[in-house]
């Protein structure tokens, strides 16, 4: 508890001077789209750049889309500098995400980045989640607002996903860290998993808990991915779990950058925690009655900051006339859509 204090105090410290503490940027080798993806969905509505470097992802009345990696991979680094659509995109979900649903039926893992449009503009809503093995019915949502308008440029969105634990970033700022913890189980991504992006029509839940639809009025919602990186393990058999990796070695990339914490990064990580984050899974006593999950870093201190229900009392979306949203629990993920899953908010 004395570790999570200071911790705490550190990372208020920290706040004050947060770009200076990541200021190292990293620096990922990238791939041309047809180096390491292939169309996926709606392919009228993916259009790539003359130079491959860049996808546009399209939502019309028509259809969504998306693409996937063509390898399988099990651990390593995903990352995509990603721009939003613009103006009004209520009920839209952009999503950069790891998976193998489409092996594993009952029994898939899945990361997820998935952003969630905003009836004002540059205010989407950012939110993670990790299942393991099927663990569909424990989501482990966290929704943060951006430091920025990510409609204006580019950020960098990556996974980090290593035998011993998850960081999800956001451009150079780790926001979230799951560490593998025994009591998880299964519940920590443990098969080889591929890549995808995709943008979809989230209507019944994206926005205010389905309150604001799609208004195709405002279509196409358009969304870039460039800079995408794979530094991940490739497996040859998507079908063998403990398939032989190739193309990566495992040392090098638990030693990068990316997939160490250091006291600073997690500074920063708790400082964009504490301005950033509107709900958190780990202080959810209304969904999980039996206490929070097992890698939750929960301090007493931090607690106060939340209601009962997982959402922020100081983090707010500024339109919400200084009331907190109880949209809660808007689980999903596009696999967990695919696979019918009802959302229950
Ligand atoms: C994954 O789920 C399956 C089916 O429920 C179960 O048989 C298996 O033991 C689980 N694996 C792990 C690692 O928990």
């Amino acid at each position: 508890m004395a570790v999570k204090a200071r911790f705490f105090a550190a990372a208020m410290l920290a706040a004050a001077c947060l770009s200076a503490a990541v200021a190292a940027a990293f620096d990922v080798p990238s791939v041309a789209f047809g180096e390491g993806f292939s169309p996926l969905f709606g392919d009228g509505n993916l259009a790539r750049t003359p130079d491959d470097r860049t996808a546009r992802l399209s939502l019309d009345r028509r259809s969504g889309s998306g693409f996937i990696s063509s390898d399988y991979y099990l651990h390593g680094f995903f990352s995509a500098s990603i721009k939003l659509p613009k103006d009004y995109t209520a009920g839209v979900v952009v999503a950069f995400y790891l998976s193998n649903g489409d092996v594993y039926e009952k029994t898939h893992d899945e990361l997820d980045f998935e952003f969630l449009g905003s009836r004002w503009g540059g205010q989407w809503r950012v939110q993670t989640n990790v299942y393991g093995n099927g663990s569909t019915s424990r989501g482990r949502e966290e929704r943060y607002l951006l430091p920025f308008d990510p409609t204006v440029e580019a950020h960098r969105y990556s996974i980090l996903w290593a035998p011993t634990h998850i960081i999800f970033y956001v451009d150079d700022t780790p926001i979230r860290e799951v560490i593998r913890h025994a009591g998880m189980g299964g519940d920590f991504p443990a098969k080889p998993m591929a890549v995808y992006a995709t943008i979809w029509d989230g209507s019944a839940w994206a926005t205010e808990g389905g309150k604001y639809k799609v208004n195709y009025k405002y279509a196409p919602f358009a969304s870039d991915f460039s800079d995408l990186a794979l530094h991940g393990c490739r497996v040859a058999a998507t079908h063998d779990a403990g398939g032989a990796s190739s193309g990566c070695e495992l040392l090098g990339l638990m030693t990068a950058d990316y997939a160490v914490m250091t006291p600073r990064k997690r500074a920063a990580m708790r400082a964009f925690r504490a301005r950033q984050m509107t709900y958190t899974v780990c202080y959810d006593a209304a969904r999980y009655a039996a206490g929070p999950f097992p890698e939750c870093d929960n301090s007493d201190q931090e607690k106060e900051a939340f209601w009962a229900w997982g959402e922020s009392k100081t983090v707010v979306m500024k339109t919400s006339r200084g009331r907190g949203r109880r949209g809660r629990g808007s689980k999903a993920g596009a696999a967990k859509a695919r696979a019918g899953v009802v959302a229950s908010s």
